[in-house]
């Protein structure tokens, strides 16, 4: 007899998640915390081994937006992530079973020039200017909050919700997480020539109801018809932006903030201190320049004297996702069913809980979030939607 519908429960929803960094992995624990059936593909063969292990896991709410131009848009949606960081991070450790050295000191912005100093006054004008918290320090207050810079500072600034993460730790945590929660991680799986339709068949012969690509700077997979024609997705090329990075012993008096000049940043982490990081536009190859290590080592030092001796003990290069605007895809693609979560570029890190917000609330709820009105994929299909411009959203005030 067959059952009554009253009485019968709706299958969940199977989603499968290209890419497993810190973006693929944080929507695919949303996504499952929402009842969906998850799976995360990716090439490799480790949690995060693109980009994310080599990030610094800076999340700079203020410091990325009042530095680097006006975007209102994606000023608005760094700060909302960075109001959901702390509760996704004690998410992730009590379902990860450990911590992910979430820090919450907010960072320091120094000037050490007259040049320099004119651009921290561009930088603290533009923070009141989006209401985001920032405050002058005094020298004592400087060095009272931080006696780890030991040279020449002409002017200070702290932004207090800025805050910082391992994100070597975070993948950790995400990993045992997932595990947990019961969301099927395949490696090794390079996913070319989808079938879509009604489902999606993977090449494995899997199928899902929809498909998330977070799959950073690698082109996204071909996908055909149920005929086996192509199906565009309408997304830009991704475009590769190579960071380097020196990583130094914690030895003497280590910082306890990010701390940010005109051209450094120093990201310290129970492990080791990061020092870095070249922004390399258009590039893709993960060669380390000595010259470009050693550049840094000194400019840190010139600022925190204990990194002059300090131990080397890694340097690396890592790849951004870049778009052409610098600014992340997020929702759906030319393909029904098909959700981009790609181009974060400088901050996959900040941005991941956010976009998993959004990608899951778009999936499981049908809802568009405004936040996410400014970064649809679409936006640079001639013929489509307005490219994504610095007061698109108006969601800032
Ligand atoms: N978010 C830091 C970097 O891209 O270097």
């Amino acid at each position: 007899m067959p059952t009554p519908p009253s009485s019968r429960k709706a299958a969940p929803i199977r989603i499968a998640v290209i890419g497993a960094g810190v973006v693929g992995l944080s929507v695919a624990l949303e996504l499952r915390s929402r009842g969906a059936e998850v799976a995360v593909y990716d090439r490799g063969l480790e949690l995060g081994a693109g980009v994310t292990i080599r990030s610094a896991g800076m999340l700079g709410v203020a410091f990325d937006w009042a530095a680097e131009g006006d975007d209102r848009s994606l000023a608005a949606l760094a700060r909302h992530a960075g109001m959901l960081w702390p509760d996704y991070a004690a998410r992730v450790e009590r379902l990860g079973g450990g911590s992910v050295e979430l820090s919450s000191a907010g960072s320091l912005v120094v000037a050490r020039t007259d040049a320099e100093a004119e651009w921290l006054e561009g930088l603290t004008a533009a923070c009141q200017a989006r209401g985001l918290p920032g405050h002058t320090l005094t020298r004592s207050a400087l060095e009272a909050r931080e006696p780890a810079i030991t040279g020449k500072v002409r002017s200070a600034l702290l932004l207090p919700e800025d805050q910082q993460v391992d994100p070597a730790l975070l993948l950790q945590r995400l990993g045992a997480a997932l595990a947990r929660a019961g969301v099927g991680l395949r490696f090794g799986r390079h996913v070319e020539g989808i079938v879509g339709g009604q489902v999606f068949q993977m090449p494995d012969g899997d199928r899902f109801d929809r498909l998330v690509l977070a799959t950073g700077v690698q082109a996204a997979p071909a996908f055909v018809g149920p005929r086996g024609a192509p199906l565009a997705l309408g997304l830009p090329a991704p475009i590769p932006v190579k960071g380097q990075m020196l990583a130094l012993a914690p030895s003497g008096q280590t910082p306890r903030h990010v701390i940010h000049t005109r051209d450094i940043y120093i990201a310290p982490k129970s492990r080791w201190v990061l020092v870095g990081a070249s922004v390399e536009r258009g590039r893709a190859d993960t060669e380390v320049d000595p010259a470009v290590v050693a550049g840094f080592r000194k400019r840190g030092a010139e600022l925190v004297g204990a990194l002059a001796e300090a131990p080397e003990l890694s340097a690396w290069a890592g790849i951004r996702p870049g778009s052409p605007d610098d600014a992340p895809l997020i929702g759906e693609t030319a393909i029904p069913g098909v959700i981009a979560a790609l181009g974060h570029y400088r901050n996959g890190v900040l941005l991941a809980p956010a976009t998993a917000e959004i990608v899951a609330d778009q999936i499981i709820d049908g809802k568009v979030s405004p936040l996410a009105g400014a970064f649809a994929p679409g936006r640079f299909d001639k013929g489509g939607e307005a490219p994504h411009s610095p007061s698109s959203s108006g969601l800032d005030n």
